[in-house]
């Protein structure tokens, strides 16, 4: 059996009968190929197998997270979703043939058997994957080896989802705005913020979330997975110093522990460098849910300098699947409820084949009982004149990826207390590559509804639509460095959102409920426990972009939480 597909491998070999993946129509904007990479330089190649069953674990998904299901709640074990996703034997024995007849050995496996990896140089790659590999630069300096498209023998397509790295050129932070004030020394700069502390439309402390969202009478249990996970990449790191400071200042009884963290895919945390992004995460992922455990997920896989050398093998790709094989591999009491990552990129400039293998892989959390908040992004309905990388070129609204995967919970930003209305930054709109979910089918077309033809050709109406909620996102008091900073963006909307389902979750599991697991189902079903923004807009793309509405809208998706209404909700 092995050898006879390992021979029919050697006959398919010819360029006549390879299947193309995904080709660039451009690369990403802010890269350029500076050279043709080095041949025997060593690429960490990931060949995401063909999953035997995910028809059926998406089916289960979407019913173990819909109240009105029989299933509801009733999350699949780790060893249940492995023998859902776990290739089939015929598709082992074929990608395992065809790595076999090019000489490539097997460095590791995902746990589920789905993910393979191998150190392949870029010569052998090239004739693999029949393309060329470029060293490409980009504007702030960082260097990645890709190419621009890739093929594959036909006889893989039934067995092959994806390959990287070769297309997809890596994540951009979302990154927040901000405004260092007062600089001259953090003692003035906290004095003059002191006397806006207490002014909620003026800054946004902790104290005015939990109070705007009705958390602050509710002190979790922390029971059995009742944590908080923080997912940070980009080398954003996040300080334990500045945590304390800030706890110290806002008077919040965090302990000087008070963030485990974890290192994957070689990242690090030089707490001596913390990143804006890593702070602001773990200080209010940590002030809503306090004294609940917080983990701080810092992923490795930057983009980085590249070095010519054929020993060392390049460990910059991006790091989604890292983090998911990662997390996918801990045992069930390992996994915490909920997860914030306030990352996302331009969904044209992610490949599709490797998005749509990603919100697969999303959804192996979900059905685990895990509930995964992303952020929607802070360019309203797209940055800049919205020019499409296709051929020809065209105008349209940016969706977000991995906001525009169904299976997550994308985050929106609001801002003012009364009332909340929608952020101009908030991202939003309808992704080109996910359909529309049937469980935001009612209020997404009462939406499109009332929208008529407007910006008709500018968006896609069966997409699905996002983001899905929403929660304050401006004015955020943060401490970097021991300074006080002023932040902006999405980034902050997510973990405070997040922060809120950690302690709906962490209710149910003290009062013997099941956890939310994958939570849109739910919010479309019951929307009324959510304050509804109907004021604002958020332009971009040289538009007015879309309006907030009466219920679901492009901007502030069904609104923002209210934990006293949200933990009555069985
Ligand atoms: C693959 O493994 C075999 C056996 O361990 C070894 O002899 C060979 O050199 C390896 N090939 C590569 C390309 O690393
Ligand atoms: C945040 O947005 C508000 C309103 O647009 C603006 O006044 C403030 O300067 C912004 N802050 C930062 C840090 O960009
Ligand atoms: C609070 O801040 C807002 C916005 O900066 C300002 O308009 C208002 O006057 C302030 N209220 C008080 C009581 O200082
Ligand atoms: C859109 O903006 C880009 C970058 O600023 C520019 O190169 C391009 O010509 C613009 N396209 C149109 C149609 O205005
Ligand atoms: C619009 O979305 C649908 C559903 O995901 C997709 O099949 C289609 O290709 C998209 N159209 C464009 C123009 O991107």
């Amino acid at each position: 059996m092995y050898l006879l597909s390992l021979l029919a491998f050697v006959a398919v070999s010819s360029a006549s009968s390879l299947t193309t993946r995904h080709v660039l129509h451009r690369v990403p904007s802010g890269w350029t190929s500076v050279a043709p990479a080095p041949s025997d330089h060593l690429i960490d190649m990931r060949i995401g197998l063909k999953q035997g069953r995910m028809d059926e674990l998406l089916a289960t998904l979407v019913q173990v997270s819909n109240p009105g299901h029989e299933r509801y709640g009733m999350y699949l074990s780790k060893s249940q979703v492995e023998a859902l996703v776990a290739p089939r034997q015929d598709t082992i024995e074929f990608v395992e043939g065809w790595l076999k007849a090019h000489g490539v050995n097997i460095t590791r496996r995902s746990s589920a058997g789905d993910w393979i990896h191998a150190l392949v140089p870029v010569k052998r790659a090239e004739k693999m994957l029949n393309t060329r590999y470029n060293i490409y630069r980009h504007t702030s300096g960082e260097h990645v080896v890709r190419a621009e498209s890739y093929a594959l023998p036909r006889s893989l397509d039934d067995h092959v989802d994806v390959i990287e790295p070769t297309t997809f050129f890596g994540t951009r932070k979302d990154k927040p705005s901000r405004a260092i004030e007062k600089r001259e020394s953090p003692i003035a700069g906290i004095i003059q913020k002191i006397a806006d502390m207490s002014n909620c439309s003026a800054t946004t402390t902790p104290k005015c979330l939990k109070s705007l969202y009705k958390t602050s009478g509710y002190t979790p249990s922390g029971i059995g997975r009742s944590m908080l996970g923080i997912v940070g990449y980009l080398e954003q790191y996040a300080s334990h110093i500045d945590y304390q400071v800030f706890n110290t200042l806002f008077h919040l009884p965090a302990l000087l522990s008070g963030f485990a963290v974890e290192l994957v895919n070689e990242g690090k945390n030089n707490e001596l460098l913390p990143g804006d992004e890593g702070n602001l995460d773990t200080q209010y992922g940590g002030a809503m849910t306090y004294p609940m455990r917080n983990i701080y997920y810092s992923v490795g896989g930057r983009p980085s300098e590249f070095t010519a050398d054929a020993y060392t093998p390049a460990n910059r790709n991006e790091p989604y699947v890292e983090w998911l094989n990662y997390m996918l591999a801990k045992s069930d009491s390992q996994l915490p409820l909920t997860i914030t990552t306030s990352y996302g990129d331009n969904e044209q400039t992610v490949p599709f084949d490797y998005a749509q293998r990603v919100c697969n892989d999303f959804a192996q959390l979900g059905a685990r009982g895990v509930s995964l908040l992303f952020s929607s992004g802070d360019n309203g309905v797209g940055p800049g004149n919205c020019t499409t990388n296709t051929t020809p070129e065209k105008k349209q609204f940016v969706p977000i990826f991995p906001a525009s995967c169904p299976w997550v919970t994308a985050v929106g930003a609001t801002t003012g207390m009364s009332p909340e209305r929608a952020a101009v930054f908030s991202q939003g709109g309808f992704s080109n590559y996910f359909a529309q979910p049937d469980y935001q089918a009612g209020s997404v077309n009462a939406y499109l509804t009332g929208l008529g033809n407007t910006y008709d050709g500018l968006y896609n109406k069966s997409g699905r639509g996002f983001p899905d909620v929403s929660a304050q996102g401006q004015n955020y008091l943060v401490i970097q460095n021991a300074i006080l900073l002023s932040i902006n963006g999405t980034s902050a909307s997510s973990p405070t959102f997040a922060g809120v389902i950690a302690l709906v979750n962490d209710y149910r599991m003290s009062n013997g409920k099941r956890p939310l697991g994958f939570l849109n189902p739910w919010l479309y079903s019951n929307s009324a426990m959510l304050n509804d923004i109907t004021i604002g807009n958020n332009p971009g793309c040289e538009t007015d972009g879309f309006s907030a509405a009466v219920g679901w809208d492009p901007v502030t998706g069904l609104g923002t939480p209210d934990f006293e209404q949200m933990k009555g909700i069985l």
